[in-house]
């Protein structure tokens, strides 16, 4: 299949990009670099031993992407771009809801013109909202979403709902992610934050490198079994291949779907820690702080839909992500800026 990778450059991005060419797949990236960085074309090439198709381009814009789609005859989009920080659309509302629609608005306007009928959505865990109801089913009503971003994701998800409902010859995969940590094998792409990281994995990453003195446990009182925050972290690797199993599975299945891609195991904070210092050898200074406004005590899948529809499930482990955060770290202290 021929697929555009909207967003391509970014960290699940370009791991789906390694993904689909290993599976024999053509994949083209287009991204504005607004959030990547221009090296990982580099390092995708060396990774993939070819040279990576990229344009860059804002998805946004609708001139460039009409001439991506006259240039290319592609079989499927796989969308992931968007701005993702949660912190900063509370702050910056009206731009994370143009950025984030507009994107899918035009991406279903090109493809239409185009005949491509194949749409896979990087959708959220988080839009579940906040249901104490771990294991998490794609039947579940979701609740209200608690912040910008999160409404992004699930207006997408509508958008894209309602476009296949009046067009059912399309299909289209809503693909719900919990946590994607850990890094590619090579230690050549990962998680590249800019500034100071919001999510736990490129924290302990940075704590272990020296970068920051330590880190903050939030909450150590939550009804879990060792009273921090559990979720459902999936390697990011696993986490793409489940994006090369959705656009084989949509192109002999018109309709839509929503699936869960996590690994239905939930790890407490200090699980990650504790396992991310054995595995590395490597210190990871941390004191308990208090909880973090909107977290909630578990949070985690069930992926039994994804086995079932399209065959796939997890196989890394939480040691395999431990140590691949760890060398992506550890190879580029200072991400692609290195
Ligand atoms: N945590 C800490 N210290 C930190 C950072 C995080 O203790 O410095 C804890 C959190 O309290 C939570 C856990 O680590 O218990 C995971 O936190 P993350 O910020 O890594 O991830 P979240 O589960 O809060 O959020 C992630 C993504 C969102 C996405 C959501 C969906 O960041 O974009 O999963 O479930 F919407």
């Amino acid at each position: 299949m021929k697929i555009l990778l909207s967003g391509g450059a970014g960290f699940i991005g370009s791991h789906t990009y390694v993904e689909l060419t290993k599976a024999g797949h053509e994949a083209v990236i287009v991204d504005n670099l607004y959030n990547a960085s221009e090296k990982v074309l580099e390092r995708l090439q060396v990774i993939t031993g070819k040279p990576v198709p990229f344009i860059k381009a804002d998805v946004a814009d609708r001139s460039a992407m009409r001439a991506v789609f006259s240039e290319h005859k592609f079989d499927a989009v796989i969308h992931f771009a968007g701005y993702k920080a949660v912190g900063e659309s509370v702050q910056k509302p009206i731009e994370y809801y143009r950025n984030n629609l507009d994107t899918t608005l035009t991406l279903c306007e090109c493809m239409r013109e185009a005949g491509v009928k194949c749409i896979v959505f990087s959708s959220s865990a988080t839009v579940y909202g906040p249901l104490e109801t771990s294991p998490l089913e794609e039947s579940m009503a979701p609740e209200d979403c608690t912040n910008p971003y999160a409404w992004t994701k699930s207006m997408n998800e509508r958008i894209l709902l309602d476009a296949v409902h009046a067009m059912p010859d399309w299909s289209c995969a809503l693909l719900r992610y919990f946590n994607p940590i850990g890094a590619h094998e090579s230690g050549l792409i990962g998680e590249d934050p800019v500034g100071i990281p919001n999510n736990l994995m490129p924290f302990i990453t940075q704590v272990a490198s020296g970068k920051r003195e330590k880190l903050s446990v939030f909450g150590n009182d939550y009804n879990t079994p060792d009273g921090t925050g559990v979720r459902d972290y999936i390697h990011v690797v696993d986490l793409a291949r489940g994006h090369v199993a959705a656009c084989e599975y949509l192109l002999t299945h018109p309709g839509a779907e929503i699936i869960n891609l996590g690994t239905g195991i939930g790890y407490s904070v200090l699980d990650i820690v504790n396992t991310f210092m054995r595995v590395n050898n490597i210190d990871v200074p941390y004191v308990i702080a208090p909880r973090r406004s909107g977290d909630m005590d578990s949070y985690y899948a069930d992926p039994s839909k994804a086995k079932a529809l399209l065959g796939w499930q997890a196989e890394k482990t939480l040691d395999d992500m431990c140590r691949d955060s760890w060398r992506w770290q550890s190879n580029n202290p200072n991400g692609y800026r290195d």
